[in-house]
């Protein structure tokens, strides 16, 4: 085959990938979760566009939304003594709430593959790390939909607070303090959830892309197979 027509064949392959959706019963639920910083959204970015080539339906989202919760919860980055640390975590549960009701379960229930920047184990690391207890944190989380796969990307937090400051150039927030991120990673590294995925986020944004999709093939992998078996 002349080069010409296995090129056209892959175009006309990619085309109605893109035209009929590959989807997958009851979706995929991937969150990207670590410390700011670590380059989760960058991340996020690089898997959706390269699901999206492979022809799978993406919705890519994140936590804090910008509905209501997540705008009252970011006024709290410039000053979080507005509220008690209870009602802190409240405001996160309301606004996760309406993000699984409005946008997460529609868009697994479609068969796509759902990608967010941050879900409940933030909460757990965040709030935790603000003086709330990490089980009670799990109970309030317990009926919201479970990830096939959470992708906790690791760094020192002075690398992130680095990384905010000079690449991202912003000045670190409240929650970005570095002696309140070494508390918030000290509880992500002590997570044992059997969906949980550790990877160094300080390697370089292609090697760290190739370590995520390799992780994301293999759930992929294991939908499939279970899908086969029922
Ligand atoms: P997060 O969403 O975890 O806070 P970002 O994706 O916004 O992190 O990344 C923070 C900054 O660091 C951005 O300016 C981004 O371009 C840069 N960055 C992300 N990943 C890497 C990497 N692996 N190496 C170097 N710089 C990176
Ligand atoms: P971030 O991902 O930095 O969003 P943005 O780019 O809009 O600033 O998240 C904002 C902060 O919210 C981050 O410091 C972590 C914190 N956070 C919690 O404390 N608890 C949570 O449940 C979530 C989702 C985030």
């Amino acid at each position: 085959m002349k080069t010409g027509d296995s090129q056209s064949s892959q175009l006309d392959e990619l085309e109605s990938a893109q035209k009929d959706p590959q989807l997958i019963p009851d979706g995929l639920f991937i969150v990207f979760e670590g410390i700011d910083g670590t380059g989760k959204s960058t991340q996020l970015h690089l898997l959706a566009e390269r699901l999206r080539q492979l022809g799978y339906a993406v919705v890519a989202t994140r936590e804090p939304t910008n509905g209501p919760y997540g705008q009252k919860i970011r006024e709290l980055f410039v000053d979080r003594g507005a509220v008690s640390q209870e009602e802190e975590l409240e405001l996160f549960i309301a606004d996760r709430d309406q993000h699984v009701k409005e946008i997460i379960a529609p868009a697994l229930s479609d068969g796509c593959v759902v990608i967010c920047d941050r879900y409940y184990l933030s909460t757990v690391a965040y709030q935790g790390a603000n003086g709330m207890d990490q089980d009670l944190i799990l109970k309030k989380n317990e009926d919201f939909p479970v990830p096939d796969l959470a992708i906790i990307l690791e760094i020192e937090p002075a690398h992130g607070i680095h990384r905010i400051r000079n690449q991202r150039h912003e000045h670190p927030n409240t929650f970005e303090e570095e002696a309140n991120l070494q508390k918030v990673a000290g509880i992500f590294s002590a997570m044992q959830q059997d969906y949980i995925e550790r990877i160094n986020g300080s390697d370089s944004i292609e090697n760290v892309h190739r370590f995520v999709f390799g992780a994301v093939a293999k759930v992929l992998a294991q939908k499939a197979t279970q899908q086969v078996e029922s």
